[in-house]
């Protein structure tokens, strides 16, 4: 049984899945299992995601992994589970791998004190926090995170059965003094803080962890012009933030935030500065 969370439409819906077939064949043959594996595959996002496009786009998955693999692919079962990951999804004890990638660094909201004790917003007209932003409002999203990041472990705590296996790949910072521009409900956080929220929470046994980054940009950006690299920049964190945004403030106002975001990247790449993302992920052991 696996789990994908978050796997949103589009390319990276089903990408893992024929490299977990290969290795999961694997596995029995080199333990000379004679049955078949069975996998079952639960795609998760939440309700609005446009899960029918993912449904049509099985046959040619199915297809190319047959394809791929030479024929060789036993029961394959893909079901869609709508629903929050940060609620419970599945029942007890029943998951033996869940992937999860690019999604955990999404607070499930704003948190709640930006305001200072005398009531003065510890924003200062900033939609993210900035390597200027206040200790107390670094605080505060770092208290939000850490609660919706326990409790992601919680409820996968009860649905990981024994030995089970958990890899989440989210976004992060190298350090704490780097705190680099984000938006809103988005908290990169350090491997420091991700190693002692999962000791905390205690379920899990962190396996491995590791980090690398990547090029937030077209495919050979530096050939193409820079204001089609801002919007496709802008467009892939739309893909992830609009739902945020138009909730946020409304959807009339939601082109116009990206078009000026697009515009605030096309001046960044045009100064010479590349955008990268710096990632990391751990593979945890369900204790
Ligand atoms: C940036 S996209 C990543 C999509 C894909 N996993 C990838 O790596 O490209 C984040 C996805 O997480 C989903 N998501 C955010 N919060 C979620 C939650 N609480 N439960 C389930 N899915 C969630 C969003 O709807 C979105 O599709």
């Amino acid at each position: 049984m696996v789990a994908e969370l978050g796997c949103a439409t589009g390319p990276n819906t089903l990408k893992l899945m024929p490299e977990l077939v290969k290795s999961t064949y694997q596995t029995f043959r080199a333990r000379n299992r004679k049955d078949i594996p069975q996998i079952q595959i639960f795609l998760n996002d939440l309700y609005f995601n446009d899960f029918s496009t993912v449904s049509r786009s099985l046959p040619k998955f199915m297809k190319d992994l047959e394809k791929e693999r030479d024929g060789d692919v036993g029961p394959l079962f893909i079901s869609m589970t709508p629903g929050s990951y940060r609620k419970r999804i599945f029942p007890d004890n029943f998951l033996h791998f869940v992937h999860c990638a690019n999604s955990a660094h999404w607070l499930s909201k704003v948190p709640n004190a930006l305001s200072n004790e005398s009531g003065e917003s510890l924003t200062k007209g900033c939609l993210y926090l900035t390597d200027s932003s206040s200790p107390e409002l670094v605080r505060a999203y770092h208290e939000q995170f850490a609660k919706d990041f326990i409790s992601f472990l919680e409820c996968r705590a009860q649905e990981i059965v024994r030995g089970g296996r958990m890899v989440v790949n989210m976004m992060g910072l190298v350090d704490e003094k780097k705190v680099s521009e984000f938006n809103i409900p988005f908290y990169p956080a350090t491997m420091v803080e991700v190693n002692r929220l999962v000791s905390n929470e205690g379920s899990f046994s962190l396996h491995k962890h590791e980090t690398f980054t990547l090029d937030w940009d077209m495919p050979e950006g530096d050939k193409m012009d820079v204001l089609k690299r801002a919007r496709f920049v802008a467009q892939t964190d739309r893909v992830a933030s609009e739902y945020m945004i138009s909730t946020q403030f409304g959807e009339v106002f939601t082109d116009e935030f990206y078009r000026r975001f697009a515009d605030r990247i096309r001046r960044h790449l045009a100064a010479g500065y590349q955008l990268q993302t710096f990632h990391q992920v751990i593979s945890l052991i369900k204790k």
